[in-house]
């Protein structure tokens, strides 16, 4: 099999092969329970797709926010993006589901833009990162957060409040915990060795805005999970609560196997594409079908390995009898490839056209999100 990697910095390989339960195990957190669930559903009435699918799979600490939030004391959410090109598909999920949880929680949502982390890890001039950052911000806005309760910063924009706050955070992490985490070298520059107090920082600032103790909850998706645990050691020492988290999976590629890939755009759908490379990209994709028309109608395609089957699994079909029946078409040979592949293009071409046109409207609303100091 070839390699999957996992790290903040990069998500690559067949990650339709990726072992959710082992990395719940090797990151040492817990999964998301149906009992976990029904304590959610009493609050929220319903519950999400990406829920119900077990796209969000693992937590730490999230049954403790519920409680929290249950005698009355809200949280804020934390969540983020690195500002290193454009958007696609899988950066979407956690912040459709950061959404929800805003709506449904009527809760403040802190959105870092570590342009600093993109400058020390790529071949990126720090100019590229920032005017990157600034494209970004219209993909988060379009992603329809609330303007009120949403406050959006660029690390070095915003560094009166952060770098101090990092500080605090770096004089309490030592080399040999960061290299442990991140396997960190003696030849990576001490720039990204300083980045993990930066990140961490935005889980303590409610509390440090506010004055007073909140409780910080992070949806994302599980290669950022080596950041909070030195977050979550450091906190008490520093008089704030642990940070709480929510992981889900990853959206895979469209390539064989979920293969996604930076260097490869025909793996992924940027947000900014236009409808038809998109239309191009999943007529193209990696299917489970058979090689000929009469063998799929006899022998039946595998949505097991299906990669248009996933998207429609993850965020194109939200009605759970419809994916159902999709799977059993497929698997009984009702349902052929390109048929399948079309109406899926239809999907995502729609879902995108409206996209599009929130990030062109976000242009003129960006300043109701920046936070400045
Ligand atoms: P970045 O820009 O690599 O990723 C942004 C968010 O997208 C998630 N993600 C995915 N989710 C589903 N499927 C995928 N294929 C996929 N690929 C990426 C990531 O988990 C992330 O949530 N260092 C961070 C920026 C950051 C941050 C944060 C992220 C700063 N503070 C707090 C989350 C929470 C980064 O480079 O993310």
């Amino acid at each position: 099999m070839k390699k999957i990697i996992v790290t903040p910095w990069e998500v690559k390989g067949e990650l339709e092969k990726l072992d959710y339960t082992k990395l719940i195990k090797k990151f040492g957190t817990k999964p998301l329970t149906q009992d976990l669930l029904e304590k959610l559903k009493k609050i929220t009435g319903e519950l999400h797709l990406f829920l119900r699918r077990g796209v969000f799979f693992s937590h730490r600490d999230f049954d403790w926010i519920l409680d929290k939030y249950n005698v009355g004391e809200k949280f804020c959410l934390y969540t983020g993006r690195g500002p290193s090109g454009v958007v696609h598909l899988g950066h979407l999920i956690p912040w459709m589901f950061t959404k929800w949880l805003q709506d449904k929680f009527d809760v403040e949502l802190y959105f870092q833009l570590t342009d600093d982390e993109k400058f020390l890890v790529k071949d990126l001039s720090l100019d590229q990162t920032l005017s990157f950052s600034f494209n970004n911000v219209l993909d988060i806005i379009a992603c329809e957060l609330a303007p009120e309760k949403t406050h959006i910063f660029i690390d070095t924009q915003y560094t009166k409040t952060l770098y101090k706050l990092a500080l605090r955070i770096a004089k309490h992490l030592t080399f040999s915990t960061v290299k442990a985490v991140f396997g960190f070298k003696p030849s990576d520059n001490i720039g990204i060795i300083f980045f993990p107090a930066m990140q961490i920082a935005p889980c303590f600032l409610p509390s440090i805005l506010k004055g007073k103790l909140v409780p910080c909850l992070i949806p994302a998706s599980i290669d950022q999970d080596p950041y909070w645990r030195p977050a979550r050691d450091v906190a008490p020492r520093l008089g704030f609560y642990k940070p709480a988290q929510i992981h889900s999976r990853f959206l895979p590629g469209l390539g064989r196997g979920g293969k996604m890939s930076a260097s490869e755009p025909e793996t992924a759908i940027f947000v900014t594409d236009s409808l038809e490379v998109v239309e191009r990209k999943i007529l193209n994709a990696f299917d489970g079908g058979q090689p000929t028309l009469r063998e799929q109608k006899e022998k039946g395609g595998n949505p097991d390995i299906c990669l248009i089957y996933q998207y429609f699994y993850f965020l194109f079909e939200p009605n759970d009898k419809k994916i159902e029946n999709l799977k059993s078409d497929c698997k009984n040979g009702k349902l052929v490839c390109g048929e399948c592949k079309q109406k899926l293009a239809t999907k995502v071409k729609e879902f995108l056209a409206g996209y599009q046109q929130r990030r062109e409207k976000a242009k003129n609303i960006v300043d109701k999100f920046i936070l400045k100091d």
